[in-house]
């Protein structure tokens, strides 16, 4: 198991709000919904979420049999498309079409522009009241948000003795993006696992001025003098509001 991993799986561990009990609590609160997963690895989340649907989107699935097990087990139907989000989209239209999403979870390549085109793509799939979460939207320090291409180049990079395996890359910047670009959408992050952002369709209260080519300028300095404003962050009790908001359109 690598620090990651052991890190992740601590977290998950420690009570409190987490991407996990936040997918579990908009879940509950739906009949026979469906779930979708943009990232999966191991399973962390996906084996223990319960849905009447479940889609699991992923490029290199490190799911055991056992944990694949577990995941068919808290569903009715359950689809695995062992590809990139990008190429599950353009190929799985009918799909989506047959089963508009309840609840997401964004958690694949952590870029800027990749988890800006994921949220794009899931609102397309969204039902009316349906909700987005996304994980690693509140990198701790610097070198958590630090932009990489992929999980391999972050650690390849680092070249000091000591590997840290904390990448939440600049994820944060779609959230900022978001949050300058889509006056149809309400989005924010709750202030716990990571930062655990969240989306719904609606009118927001407040939006930032930033161009595109703006955000790809701010630095990871720019979100530690300013954290609350640009990713409109919220306690992790927050979560109760966001989603009762959500169900009073149902
Ligand atoms: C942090 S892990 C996901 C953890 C999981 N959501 C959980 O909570 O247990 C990120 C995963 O994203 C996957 N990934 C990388 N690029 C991707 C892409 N373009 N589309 C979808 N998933 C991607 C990686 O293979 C990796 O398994």
């Amino acid at each position: 198991m690598g620090i990651n991993d052991g890190l992740v799986m601590l977290a998950d561990a420690l009570p409190g709000m987490n991407r996990i009990r936040a997918v579990q609590r908009a879940l509950e609160q739906r009949v026979d919904p469906v779930y979708l997963e943009i990232g999966v690895s191991k399973g962390q989340a996906f084996q223990r979420i319960s849905a009447d649907v479940k889609i699991a989107v992923d490029p290199a699935f490190r799911l055991s049999p056992r944990t694949r097990e577990l995941a068919d087990a808290k569903g009715r139907e359950t689809y695995y498309f062992e590809t990139t989000s990008d190429a599950f989209f353009r190929n799985e239209a009918a799909l989506l079409e047959r089963h508009p999403v309840d609840v997401a979870l964004i958690d694949g390549l952590h870029t800027y522009e990749q988890v800006v085109r994921d949220v794009e793509y899931t609102v397309r799939h969204l039902r009316e009241d349906g909700v987005i979460f996304l994980h690693d939207c509140n990198p701790p320090f610097e070198l958590a948000g630090r932009r990489a291409d992929s999980w391999e180049d972050f650690i390849a990079e680092q070249k000091g003795p000591l590997v840290i395996g904390l990448w939440n890359g600049d994820v944060w910047k779609a959230i900022v993006h978001l949050r300058s670009t889509r006056p149809d959408l309400i989005v924010g992050v709750l202030k716990c696992d990571q930062g655990v952002g969240f989306v719904r369709k609606g009118t927001p209260d407040s939006m930032l001025p930033y161009t595109p080519d703006q955000v790809a300028a701010l630095t990871y300095a720019d979100l530690k003098a300013d954290r609350r404003r640009l990713l409109n962050l919220r306690p992790p009790r927050y979560v109760d509001e966001f989603l009762s908001a959500g169900a009073s359109r149902r």
